[in-house]
């Protein structure tokens, strides 16, 4: 039936950014077909201008701001890496990162730009039903955007007007009028064929079959690609006074539809995305007029959480962009308020939060107006705090003098301090709050931690433990992975050439029978996968290559192997070399057999350090008295001792 609805409203077809279905997956075999397909010059050359430097392509890298260009592509290795930033991968990885796609966005992406048809496993007869019905919503949501939009006239656009926005400004939000009709928009969709079971689902039409939204200001929501899954109407100021705030609220929203999921909603999202990325920050307002405010007045990077508490999910849907969250909030107590709810969530996904609380009674709308582009940029360079200050401010402030209520205040500030995931940025906040409330540093770590522990028991409790595989306790490994992923290199660069002729051997097996033993120690979780999966293709007696991995279904996968071949791989600008870079393969590509072979050793004799130190220690821990333990770890030592030689001896550090 839905069909029928997508030849009457037209403008439907499918373009770049409709590749999101939901719930069927794209099988591993089509994903890397996707991805041995999509050729990276073509994908990111579409978003950046790209020059060629001798083998490779180089540009200034879009994620981290530069004057002369550090990123580069490899078309020989369909990889990009950016030797400033470090960002690297594949053309789904460079989509992931520049769009803000999910894993499975950037495969259909790149499956319609190279008309690769997806196979897709098998979604069941409900998540198909279920996947249509979603499809279908979009289109009845269009239809009556377009429906509000084509009734924008008279009083509601007198309305908008009077807010001072620009024709291009209601232009480019589709914003809209909903007529003061019982049944308007009901009767114009159901003549247009779509059933009046969708327009209840979606809110638009009551379950009596009146239209929702009558006589007001209709703001569309959209998702991140842009498509209109919700409305939000306005009274007219005209009834905003004579109304009492229950039965008629200034905004009316869609209620949850299949389509529409507040929590994880951001008004503007859809607009602002390249800027936030572009700006790397995202300024957070509370409504749709102070969003509509700011982009007319080309702050473009700002988001609106539409007057619902921030939640875990908004958050994680900007940090896909940036780390960085800019709260600007009114200054009243309610305003304060939803931006210590904020906070706290913030600090935990490890964004970096600033706050602006604007002077009482304003919104940002307002305050604009009022001050002018120029005063209200300058006022947030002045007022901008970052969260301890905040904090700080706010809650020291009402405490007073009060010993007990600045205890309780200094404690809401350590309790968000141990949020952050990180511990080098927490010893700053530490550091800044012993110096905003004049307490020791010592004592706020040390309270610092106990919170820090009584979260990790409440998160404990909701999470499975399970136990470790790996063999070797994490405090006893020395670091370095450099040689595992020197290793690793190697062997997917060399692994499909012949080790030995006559016998047949590949350098791929031969590599790995040699490693076998001491895989079990690898450190580097990643470069221990790839060898397990390198033994099983030598097992089925496919070839081990770099293509295998860069196309890796497993995200994971191919970002490591891409950035590891990349690095390797990249013939050198002569000013990364000023900067230091060298490849390890310029040096080393002649002599592959002879480094393979050295970089065995390298390894070995890491692991075999590694169990002297651990052996030490339990020469250390063991009674005097207990004699035979000691005669068997002396022993033990006094192999491993030899081993170490040996190995030593072969690398050539002794005679
Ligand atoms: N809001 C809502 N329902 C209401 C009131 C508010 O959903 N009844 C949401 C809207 O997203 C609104 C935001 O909360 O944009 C902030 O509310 P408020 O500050 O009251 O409105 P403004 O955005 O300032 O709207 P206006 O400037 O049009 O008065
Ligand atoms: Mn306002």
């Amino acid at each position: 039936m839905w069909r029928n609805g997508l030849s009457q409203c037209g403008n439907t077809s499918l373009n770049k950014s409709e590749h999101r279905i939901p719930f069927s997956m794209i099988t591993p075999s089509t994903t890397r077909q996707i991805l041995e397909t999509a050729h990276i010059e073509d994908v990111i050359s579409e978003f950046l201008t790209l020059r060629r430097g001798g083998a490779n392509l180089t540009a200034l890298c879009p994620f981290h701001h530069e004057k002369t260009p550090s990123f580069s592509v490899s078309p020989a290795r369909n990889t990009f890496k950016c030797f400033g930033c470090g960002k690297g991968g594949n053309a789904a990885s460079f989509l992931m990162e520049h769009e803000g796609f999910s894993y499975s966005e950037a495969l259909r992406w790149l499956a319609l730009k190279y008309n690769i048809e997806f196979q897709e496993t098998k979604p069941t007869p409900e998540q198909l039903a279920a996947q249509q019905e979603e499809e279908s919503l979009v289109i009845v949501n269009d239809f009556a955007q377009k429906f509000f939009q084509s009734n924008l006239s008279g009083v509601g656009l007198d309305y908008l007007r009077s807010r001072g926005f620009t024709e291009a400004t209601i232009q480019k939000f589709g914003l809209g009028f909903a007529p003061d009709s019982w049944d308007a928009l009901t009767k114009a969709a159901t003549q247009a064929g779509f059933k009046l079971e969708q327009l209840q689902k979606l809110g638009l039409t009551t379950p009596s079959g009146k239209d929702f939204f009558r006589n007001r200001v209709i703001f569309p929501i959209h998702n991140l690609s842009g498509k209109v899954i919700a409305f939000a109407g306005r009274i007219l100021s005209s009834f905003e006074s004579l109304s009492s705030w229950k039965d008629h609220p200034k905004y009316l929203n869609s209620a949850e539809s299949p389509i529409y999921h507040k929590s994880q909603t951001l008004y503007g999202i859809h607009l602002a995305r390249k800027a936030i990325r572009h700006k790397d920050e995202c300024i957070l307002v509370e409504g749709y007029t102070d969003l509509i405010a700011l982009h007319q007045a080309d702050i473009d990077n700002v988001v609106a959480s539409a007057g619902t508490a921030l939640t875990t999910e908004q958050l994680l849907l900007i940090s896909r962009f940036t780390p960085n969250l800019h709260l600007l909030y009114d200054g009243d107590p309610a305003g304060i308020a939803a931006a210590m709810r904020g906070l706290d969530l913030a600090l935990e996904l490890d964004l970096n939060v600033r706050i602006s609380n604007l002077p009482h009674p304003e919104d940002p709308d307002s305050f604009l107006r009022r001050v002018g582009i120029t005063s209200f940029t300058e006022y947030l360079t002045a007022n901008a705090k970052d969260f301890i200050a905040f904090k700080a401010g706010a809650l020291l402030n009402h405490a007073g003098n009060d010993p007990v209520k600045m205890a309780s205040a200094v404690h809401e500030i350590v309790d968000s301090i141990a949020r952050v995931p990180d511990p080098i940025k927490r010893s700053f906040f530490t550091k800044d709050c012993a110096s905003l409330t004049g307490l020791d540093e010592e004592v706020l770590t040390i309270e610092t931690n106990k919170a820090m522990k009584s979260l990790q028991k409440k998160q404990a409790t909701l999470i499975v433990e399970r136990p470790s595989t790996l063999s070797l306790p994490k405090a006893t490994s020395l670091g370095g992975r450099g040689i595992e992923r020197h290793l690793v290199y190697l062997l997917l660069e060399h692994g499909a050439e012949t080790q030995d002729a006559s016998e047949n051997i590949t350098v791929a097996e031969n590599l790995l029978t040699n490693i076998k033993d001491v895989l079990e120690h690898f450190e580097d979780p990643l470069c221990l996968r790839i060898c397990k999966e390198c033994i099983e293709l030598v097992l089925a007696k496919k070839p081990v290559t770099t293509k295998h991995f860069i196309a890796h279904e497993n995200l994971d996968l191919s970002g490591f192997a891409a950035n590891l071949m990349h690095e390797n791989t990249i013939i050198p600008d002569p000013h990364w070399e000023e900067r230091g870079f060298v490849p390890e393969s310029s040096s080393s590509a002649k002599h592959y057999l002879e480094s393979i072979a050295n970089a065995i050793y390298r390894l070995k004799l890491k692991v075999v350090n590694q169990l002297c130190l651990q052996n030490l220690e339990q020469i250390r821990e063991v009674s005097p008295d207990d004699e035979q333990a000691m005669a068997r770890l002396l022993s033990v030592q006094e192999k491993l001792n030899a081993a170490r030689m040996e190995l030593a001896g072969k690398i050539g550090l002794v005679r």
